[in-house]
């Protein structure tokens, strides 16, 4: 029997729950005991270790956050930290660990596998930007939220002939920020990915105005080359933009809510296959979505770069949004 150990680390995300579910009762079917470390790297520092039953699983598939809770941690990024949190595991008899979480969290584990602990990673981030998979847990739900918040603000821009800059999560990463610009109909998309002025983001908005348009919407990614707050101010400032100005900044209302049907159905594989992965003794590697299909990638790689975004989707953004 092998005892195996489930943290979630860094931002949280809609579907962690699923993944811890999945994980848990995945182990149980194969004999395992399952532990649940709560708060990250904290947490195991701590040895804040639980052994988690079916029972304490049951009902949270449909929930957001993450049972277990979440931190970020400054100590598990120091070598005498990491050796503390080996300490730990050894301690407890953890025989592998599953790590549900995104790029800073993922280093961690890559740290534990170069240290000869079996370390399996699960990408859980909103934002989209942990290279080798397709999508991480939490992305579909974050990006649902933000296409709501799109519709209802351009219930009112339309009403009051206005432009919305609409500042979307995503750290370095202008995945959120392009999908919910295509998918919500923004007039125009800023992340950090393209260089853009200012000056050109009045144009387009001006063009979107001489053009007869009713509303403009503009998507900007929190990692964008300025910050919203100038952009509004600049905005403000110029007379022959046309539309009223309104800023709006989702911010942590991304990160909440019941994980949709694709993000459940992700979670759920992505931590069965996580134990599949233990259970055949395999170690530094994170599960992925690759098309349809769960697939294996190498932390070392997924940590060592983000995600990149295709060109084909800002060049989409920009012919439908005329
Ligand atoms: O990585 C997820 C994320 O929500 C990013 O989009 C954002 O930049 C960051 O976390 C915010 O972190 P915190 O919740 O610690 O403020």
């Amino acid at each position: 029997m092998k005892r195996i150990a489930v943290m979630t680390s860094g931002g949280d995300a809609p579907g962690m729950n699923a993944a811890i579910r999945a994980v848990v009762r995945t182990g149980l079917e194969y004999g395992f005991e399952v532990y649940g470390i709560r708060q990250a790297y904290a947490g195991l520092l701590a040895g804040d270790f639980n052994l988690l039953t079916s029972v304490e699983v049951s009902g949270i598939l449909q929930r957001g956050g993450t049972i277990l809770q979440t931190a970020r941690n400054e100590e598990f990024k120091t070598e005498a930290g990491r050796k503390r949190g080996l300490r730990r595991l050894r301690e407890h008899k953890i025989d592998a660990l599953i790590v549900i979480g995104g790029n800073g969290s993922l280093k961690g584990a890559y740290e534990l596998h170069k240290m000869g602990f079996p370390t399996i990673g699960i990408p859980g981030s909103i934002d989209n930007d942990i290279w080798g998979t397709d999508m991480s847990i939490g992305v579909d739900t974050a990006l649902n939220t933000i296409l709501d918040a799109l519709d209802r603000l351009r219930d009112t821009a339309t009403s009051h002939q206005r432009a919305f800059l609409i500042e979307v999560m995503g750290r370095n990463c202008g995945y959120l920020a392009l999908m919910g610009g295509i998918l919500g109909g923004a007039e125009i998309v800023i992340t950090p990915e393209k260089e853009v002025t200012m000056e050109e983001v009045a144009l387009a908005l001006e063009d979107a105005y001489l053009r007869g348009k009713s509303h403009a919407i503009a998507v900007i990614a929190e990692g964008a080359p300025f910050r919203t707050t100038e952009l509004s101010e600049y905005l403000c400032s110029k007379q022959n933009v046309g539309f009223e100005i309104r800023l709006t900044i989702l911010g942590h209302i991304q990160r909440g809510g019941s994980p949709t049907a694709f993000d459940r159905l992700l979670a759920t594989r992505m931590g069965v296959k996580a134990v599949e992965m233990v259970r055949e003794g395999k170690s530094g590697s994170m599960v992925a979505l690759n098309g349809r299909k769960m697939d294996e990638v190498p932390l070392e790689q997924a940590v060592s770069q983000l995600r990149p975004l295709s060109d084909s989707y800002f060049e989409m953004a920009r012919f439908l949004s005329r």
